[in-house]
């Protein structure tokens, strides 16, 4: 099984962010641990990071063919962007929703996720946790 993980806007400033509220964990670390877990359960993981909205719908759409599913930490653009959910609901592509902090218990407009309605499970609030369910969700999906 191969997975595409997208990263959002921001994120690739991780440890150095708001550690108060997003921790010391810098982005390349969080990448780490995210490929050494797909190691360990012989899944294969290609991680991308955009800044732009268009580039993230621009790499969802190029995902058939070469991946099995998406996980995607959409940061800012979950709670506005129609175009990264209509990409999402456009591809034949089971997708997963992560965000390290928990978005439902956080300011208002954080609690509207666009991209909710388009994935198959949502993993909130667990730091990188988020992104090794969201794997282990996806696996037994596919497994199915
Ligand atoms: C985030 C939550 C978003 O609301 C925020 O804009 C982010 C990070 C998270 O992983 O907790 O940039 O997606």
């Amino acid at each position: 099984m191969k997975i595409l993980i997208l990263n959002g806007p921001n994120l690739n400033l991780l440890g150095i962010r708001e550690p108060e509220i997003y921790g010391k964990m810098t982005y390349a670390e969080l990448c780490r641990m995210i490929t050494a877990y797909c190691d360990g359960k012989n899944i294969r993981c290609n991680i991308l990071q955009s800044n732009h909205e268009g580039e993230l719908v621009d790499m969802i759409q190029a995902a058939p063919g070469s991946y099995d599913a998406i996980i995607i930490n959409a940061a800012a653009y979950t709670h506005t962007s129609i175009a990264i959910a209509d990409a999402l609901r456009a591809v034949d592509l089971p997708a997963a929703e992560v965000h390290l902090t928990d978005i439902d218990k956080r300011e208002e407009y954080r609690r509207v996720s666009y991209l909710r309605d388009a994935c198959v499970g949502c993993f909130y609030g667990k730091g990188v946790a988020s992104y090794t369910e969201a794997i282990d969700f996806l696996f037994k999906y596919h497994s199915k």
